[in-house]
This record gives structure tokens, sequence and C-alpha cells, in this order.
């Protein structure tokens, strides 16, 4: 079992205590599931295609939308991220201070399409337009839509 495993096992424990609690969501915890699990393999092919580390960036993908999952909110669910994030990728002993805060950033940095971040970073936004692409949901804005025609170029989709 690697850490990617470990992070979404995790994940969907967090995830099914949240929902037994119940409350209002911006967005469903069926979509969180499907969301975490085909980011983190879009990340997995997108790290292994730019030469960076694989594992790594599949957990970044995996929890990047940890604000909103524990918070319920969408606005703003990127920067809420960051703190809460840092606290469950410790819990889950298997990261470095180093590492957590590098995949803290690249939470905290995600709903910033139009800019571009670290290479862990851009791995996330891609990852992430990518899947709502392929999930056929209609992307939110012009920073999207070009963010997603560079992904098809580089993969020749
Ligand atoms: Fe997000």
């Amino acid at each position: 079992m690697n850490r990617v495993f470990k992070v979404q096992r995790m994940l969907l424990e967090r995830i099914a205590a949240l929902e037994r609690a119940g409350g209002e969501r911006d967005t469903s915890l069926q979509w969180e599931r499907m969301h975490l699990a085909s980011c983190a393999r879009n990340g997995y092919f997108l790290a292994a295609r730019r030469g960076y580390d694989a594992e790594l960036a599949a957990v970044a993908c995996s929890v990047h939308d940890y604000g909103r999952i524990v918070t319920g909110r969408h606005e703003d669910h990127a920067a809420a991220g960051y703190e809460p994030v840092k606290v469950f990728l410790g819990e889950s002993g298997c990261f470095t201070a180093e590492e957590a805060e590098l995949i803290a950033l690249a939470v905290k940095g995600h709903s910033s399409k139009g800019e571009i971040g670290s290479a862990l970073e851009e791995i996330v936004k891609d990852a992430d337009v990518l899947d709502c692409h392929q999930y056929g949901i209609p992307l939110p804005g012009e920073s999207y839509r070009r963010r997603l025609a560079a992904i098809l170029a580089e993969l020749g989709l």
C-alpha cells in the first residue's frame, strides 16, 4: 500500500463521518469521492509525463478540495484547505513537514487557474480541469478553457 492508498482511505473515512453528521453542502460528498480518486489518477499520469514524483502528485490531487470537503463551502475553499490539510497529512504520519507544506501550497493555489504556480500546483490544476472535462462538467471560465486546451494539446487528445 502506498501513500496515495493510505491518504484516500483516510479521506474516504473522513467523508463518511461528514455524511453521517449531515448538513448542507455546496457540493455533494458523492462528487467529492469521485473527483478525488479520478483527479489523483489524472495527476499521476501528468506527473509521470512531466518528470515529477507521481505518487506525491496523486496525493496532492487526492486532497486538493480538502477545504470544501471539511467546510462544505465552495467559496474560497482552496485557501480554507491550507491549514487543515497540513493537519490531515500530519495525522497520516507518512509525510515530511516539507512535503506537507508543498502539498498544502498546491491546495491553497489550485483555484487560481489563470496563474502559474509550482510544478505540483500546475499538475493539481491541470488534473482538476481535465477531470471536470472528462465528466462533461462545464468549465466556469476562460482561464479554465485555456488550460484545458493546453492539456489536451500536451496529451495529443
Ligand atoms: Fe477545488
